[in-house]
């Protein structure tokens, strides 16, 4: 095996695929996913600790033996009240929760549609329920209309990010929402970037089930799944991602409802980051450079060639900017991906495009 694992090693890095860990500076950071500044919020920490030292550090077990305590519950009806859902169930992360969805709702005679640029998560979910995976054209509904009508199952579901992940482009949720219903297929959205970001006007029976991760715009980690009593009676009994786990640390389930408390009282933060997202879009048109359309805090600026992507990030960095170069098979092609956060200023996002355009 070790000659095997040194082959494909080499491999990878002769088609400059190589990925490497840098830790993250406490300085100007691009790539975060904080759209709201709250990871590092004075108030969060605060909560964080104050949790701990009521709950614990550790769950202590799965939610289904010693590890669900009141900070879990609290979170939970908070979430479901803010997002007009009947129930929602914590999972440990995103990746868990789209795994354990999809595990505990489908099965093998089933068929998952899914929008070609999805999160990893919720095409390795389908893979686990060992569903039928069809996967349609990027936000083209027409189509996922097309795949609809010439595959068939009793039980199927149509599952698209909201923002998606790598450039930032919008879910068109309300043609999916009537592709749904047309063909009696159940709607899944994963709204990791949008929450707190965008609007999501959508009703439980437009869509049924609303997943949320939260090491986005929450600033923490975990993720809520939100929907019907039903549904959420299904996950806690059928998901072996759910019940076969330690349940997240309830100092950090105490944090997380901190959060929301915070997404919901302090709209500055969203003012802010849109008040950026807009400075940056303006700017970076005015100099020419080629960001795909975004209006979300995700920008992405193809690149195409993986060494060149890799060489850009790595001068801005030295310039103490910290921006990752996306590299397949995150995108189809290398691109940059900027992220923007309320915690940005315009200053920082001016010498920001500026060195970009020197090193293009
Ligand atoms: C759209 C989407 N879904 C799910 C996930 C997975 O969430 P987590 O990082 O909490 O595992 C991510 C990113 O990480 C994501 O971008």
């Amino acid at each position: 095996m070790h000659a095997l694992i040194k082959k494909r090693l080499h491999a990878h890095r002769l088609k400059h695929l190589f990925r490497e860990r840098k830790i993250r500076p406490q300085g100007l950071c691009f790539s975060s996913n904080d759209y709201l500044g709250l990871a590092q919020d004075p108030q969060m920490i605060a909560a964080f600790c104050e949790g701990a030292y009521r709950h614990g550090i550790g769950s202590t077990g799965s939610a289904l033996v010693s590890g669900y305590s009141k900070p879990h519950r609290t979170l939970e009806s908070a979430f479901a009240d803010h997002v007009g859902r009947d129930r929602a169930l914590l999972f440990s992360n995103g990746y868990m929760a789209n795994a354990a969805i999809l595990q505990a709702l489908l099965g093998k005679q089933d068929i998952a549609f899914q929008d070609k640029l999805n999160h990893a998560s919720l095409l390795d979910g389908t893979k686990l329920s060992g569903a039928q995976l069809k996967r349609y054209r990027h936000l083209d509904a027409a189509h996922l209309n097309e795949l609809l009508e010439a595959h068939d199952s009793e039980n199927k579901v149509i599952i698209s990010d909201h923002v998606f992940s790598m450039g930032g482009d919008l879910a068109p949720i309300p043609a999916l929402i009537q592709c749904a219903h047309q063909h009696a297929a159940t709607l899944i959205i994963d709204d990791a970037h949008g929450f707190g970001v965008v609007d999501f006007p959508y009703s439980q029976s437009e869509v049924p089930i609303l997943v949320c991760p939260l090491g986005k715009a929450f600033g923490g980690s975990g993720a809520l799944v939100a929907g019907s009593h039903d549904l959420i009676e299904a996950l806690v009994q059928f998901s072996r991602p759910y019940l076969f786990s330690t349940a997240l640390s309830p100092a950090l389930a105490h944090a997380l409802h901190c959060a929301l408390k915070l997404i919901q009282t302090e709209p500055w933060r969203r003012e802010k980051l849109h008040t950026n997202i807009a400075y940056f879009k303006q700017l970076s048109t005015k100099m020419g450079l080629p960001f795909t359309p975004s209006i979300t805090g995700i920008q992405m600026l193809p690149i195409g060639d993986n060494e060149k992507a890799e060489a850009i990030s790595q001068s801005l960095i030295k310039r103490r900017l910290f921006v990752r170069a996306i590299r397949p098979p995150s995108v189809p092609e290398a691109a940059l991906r900027i992220t923007l956060s309320s915690r940005h200023e315009a200053p920082e996002i001016a010498f920001l495009l500026r060195e970009i355009e020197a090193l293009l």
